[in-house]
């Protein structure tokens, strides 16, 4: 049910935005609440949302208002554990913390594996062209992220390593309003967290590796030892499973719109449009959230001060206000203005890996496949936070 908006009052919605169904297909309930006006206090989980374009990359700017101090979750035992994580600050804290993370991430620096990555995904697409068919999750889109990104962060060759992506995916699911869907992924935030305790540090840490450069900042007294270990969750659990999640959708619009495939083919260099197309349509972030530190004035309607506003970056991603005909996927859109990496001073520093990893495995594909095509049902598993697919059968000629 749904009430419209009074003056100066928030319009109120009931819809379950965070139930299996919704996060399943969450694109129908987005388009009702941006309809419901500039800001919705969402009744079922006591939060306000702001779910249009140009209410959502206003408010990541509006840093100072709309503050990220009391966490980003919409719990709080969640937002209790990331005191000391850069998502968890405010500038000037969060510059200082985040200066660590601009100094592993940049460009210069991550431009030294573009080599290696384009040799891997040349050699992974020849061996899936043999095959014909294979899983676009577990097969292609997972293969960069977790053998390149996680030798960069350093985390240690073990058995390990690939539980972080299961790990990481809990611990977005946690981050969610409480319910026993949250609640029942905290075996996987504490496993995630014994995990960076005991890997995460110095001298099990890769040598050269981001994490290193994480422990000389402690060294040189900029960071605390425990804004180094968030550090390191935030690296497992920002950077791996929503690159994955960006490459298989993007792979999934790809499949469903044989001739925007056939634009790549003709012309590689819509490849980084098609992959900023991929993470528009398909937000491998859905939601974060923020605590207003005044009382909000949007459009004739204020939202109070001390309130928690889920921020969708999903929906203002599709937000037909901004882009014409927002559910079509297009590879020559090239929305390099979307909130898909976030905005302001929490914007994504681990945009141009990721951009990295999927150009290196897009244009493999563009060179060597003609066809691609689903070969049986995605499979998906509802997750708080994070959109992307479980298993994406392909087929490729
Ligand atoms: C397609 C892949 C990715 C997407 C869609 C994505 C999305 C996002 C978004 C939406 C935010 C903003 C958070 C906020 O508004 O509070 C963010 C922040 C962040 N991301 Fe990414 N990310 C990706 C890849 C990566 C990678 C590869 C890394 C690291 C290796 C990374 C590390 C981080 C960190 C550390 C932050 C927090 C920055 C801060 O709070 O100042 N991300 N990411």
């Amino acid at each position: 049910m749904t009430t419209a908006t009074t003056a100066s009052s928030v319009p109120e919605s009931d819809v379950a935005l965070f139930s299996t169904e919704s996060l399943l297909d969450p694109y129908p309930h987005y388009a009702t609440l941006r309809g419901l006006g500039p800001a919705v206090y969402l009744t079922e989980y006591d939060m306000y949302g702001l779910f249009r374009y140009e209410h959502v990359r206003p408010a990541l700017v509006d840093w100072e208002r709309f503050s990220s101090a009391e966490g980003i979750a919409m719990n709080a035992p969640t937002n209790e554990r990331m005191e000391g994580s850069v998502l968890r600050m405010d500038p000037p804290r969060q510059r200082v913390v985040r200066k660590v993370f601009d100094d592993a991430l940049r460009p210069r620096f991550v431009r030294k594996v573009a080599g290696d990555l384009e040799q891997l995904a040349g050699r992974l697409v020849e061996s899936l062209v043999r095959r014909g068919e294979f899983d676009g999750v577990a097969d292609f889109a997972r293969k960069l992220p977790v053998d390149i990104v996680l030798d960069l962060i350093g985390f240690p060759r073990d058995e390990q390593r690939e539980e972080i992506l299961h790990w990481a995916l809990g611990a977005f699911n946690f981050m969610g309003p409480a319910s026993d869907h949250q609640y029942a992924s905290l075996p996987e935030v504490e496993a995630l967290a014994q995990y960076l305790v005991t890997k995460a540090t110095p001298e099990k840490l890769l040598p050269d590796s981001f994490g290193q450069i994480v422990w000389e900042a402690v060294d040189r007294g900029e960071i605390t030892e425990n804004e180094a270990l968030l550090t390191m969750s935030a690296y497992a659990c920002a950077g791996v499973d929503t690159t994955i999640a960006g490459i298989a959708s993007t792979l999934w619009l790809l499949a469903r719109n044989p001739d925007e495939w056939a634009e790549v083919r003709r012309d590689p260099t819509t490849v980084p449009g098609a992959f900023l197309e991929g993470l528009r349509v398909e937000a491998p972030v859905q939601f974060f959230s923020r605590v207003t530190t005044c009382d909000v004035e949007l459009d004739q309607v204020t939202i109070p001060a001390g309130a928690r506003v889920v921020l969708s970056y999903g929906s203002a991603n599709r937000d037909e206000r901004h882009y014409p005909d927002p559910d079509r996927f297009r590879v020559r859109r090239h929305p390099s203005d979307s909130v898909a990496f976030g905005f302001g001073v929490h914007t994504c520093p681990g945009r141009v890996l990721a951009s990295m990893e999927a150009h290196a495995l897009f244009t493999a594909l563009a060179e060597r496949v003609e066809t691609i095509e689903l070969a049986g049902e995605p499979t998906r598993v509802p997750n708080n936070i994070t959109r992307g697919l479980e298993s994406l059968p392909i087929r490729v000629t």
